[in-house]
């Protein structure tokens, strides 16, 4: 697949962004345009570069430097306050693009990534399927703990970045990325790409732009049901949903009866506070769910739900670690 047009500068300054993240410098937002307008020719005033470009770019700049700090490991906390420390070498993206509000681009937040990813018990040699993929924040922290994976994102723009994650991982991009429609993707992807891990955080309630701006509550939910029919049995799926996707409401009710239903099992439901993705220009509250495949027949009602309503990323933590520690 040909590269957009700014493919090649984004990966520029995602570079230039890696390196002074390693250096631990802060690059305000200020400072993040100039070097975007160096790389790509141009400056924001000039449209030769949007600000989501800039801050795509930027974040693949910060999952590249994490693919070398490696998987989360046994002591979450430690690990999951340094990637927040790194992150926040970022600026706060407030500037909205249309294609951002459409798509929902605003990425899984780094430390919400690899909490998923740690819940989700991903390691050397597990299959991943990761199905709106975006720049890469859930990919990272799978790659880094050794596992191979199917990453989907509809946005050409931002699967071009993500390509560079993979190849960086060492992942072929031309077989292992696909750039479809999540809303048809078990019937859509290669028989072959199945899982054992499926981490995900697909766009909240907005359809890409196929339905205007209207609102459509289920799109998150119809992209688990269809992430769950390519999940192997023994394999888990994390995730991060708008917190309106309640259990109690009609719209829901299917979704979570699915969840319920043999061969699933919803091991965990915990509602994570909106302060989580203000850094990202939203303050969506999110829940995240993690769904075990069980053998069929075999299923456990839902005792030992972890249930909980929390603030941070920290507190999730918390209250996820007793039941999915070790
Ligand atoms: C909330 S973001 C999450 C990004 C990603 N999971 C991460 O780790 O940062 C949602 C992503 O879904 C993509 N997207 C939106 N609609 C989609 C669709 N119908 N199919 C596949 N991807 C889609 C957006 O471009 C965006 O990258």
């Amino acid at each position: 697949m040909t590269p957009l047009p700014n493919a090649v500068a984004s990966q520029t300054l995602a570079r230039e962004v890696e390196h002074a993240i390693a250096a631990s410098r802060h690059i305000t937002a200020t400072d993040l345009f100039a070097l975007a307008a160096d790389v790509y020719g141009g400056t924001l005033a000039e449209g030769a570069f949007t600000p989501r470009d800039a801050y795509d770019a930027a974040e693949l700049g910060l999952h590249l430097h994490l693919l070398r700090l490696g998987p989360v490991g046994d002591d979450p906390a430690a690990a999951l306050a340094e990637v927040e420390r790194l992150s926040t070498l970022l600026p706060t993206q407030t500037r909205r693009t249309v294609e951002q509000n459409d798509f929902q681009q605003f990425s899984t937040p780094a430390a919400y990534a690899g909490l998923c990813a740690w819940v989700s018990g991903v390691g050397e040699g597990c299959r991943v399927l990761e199905p709106s993929a975006g720049t890469g924040a859930l990919c990272t922290f799978a790659l880094a703990s050794g596992a191979t994976i199917h990453a989907n994102e509809l946005s050409g723009r931002r699967a071009d970045l993500l390509a560079v994650l993979l190849e960086e991982a060492g992942q072929d991009p031309s077989r292992t990325l696909t750039r479809e429609n999540a809303d048809h993707l078990d019937a859509i992807l290669p028989l072959e790409a199945r899982a054992d891990v499926v981490l995900m955080n697909p766009p909240f309630s907005q359809t890409a732009g196929r339905l205007g701006t209207r609102r459509v509550p289920t799109v998150g939910t119809d992209h688990v049901l269809q992430a769950l029919r390519r999940l192997d049995t023994g394999g888990r799926l994390v995730a991060v949903l708008s917190a309106a996707v309640q259990r109690g409401k009609p719209t829901h009710q299917a979704f979570f009866q699915a969840l319920d239903a043999d061969p699933f099992r919803l091991r965990a439901d915990v509602e994570v506070g909106g302060a989580v993705y203000r850094p990202y220009g939203t303050s969506v509250r999110t829940r995240v769910l993690v769904v075990d495949r069980e053998m069929e027949g075999k299923a456990a009602d839902g005792e030992g739900r972890v249930e909980a309503a929390v603030e941070s990323v920290n507190e999730a933590a918390d209250a996820l670690a007793p039941t999915f520690v070790g």
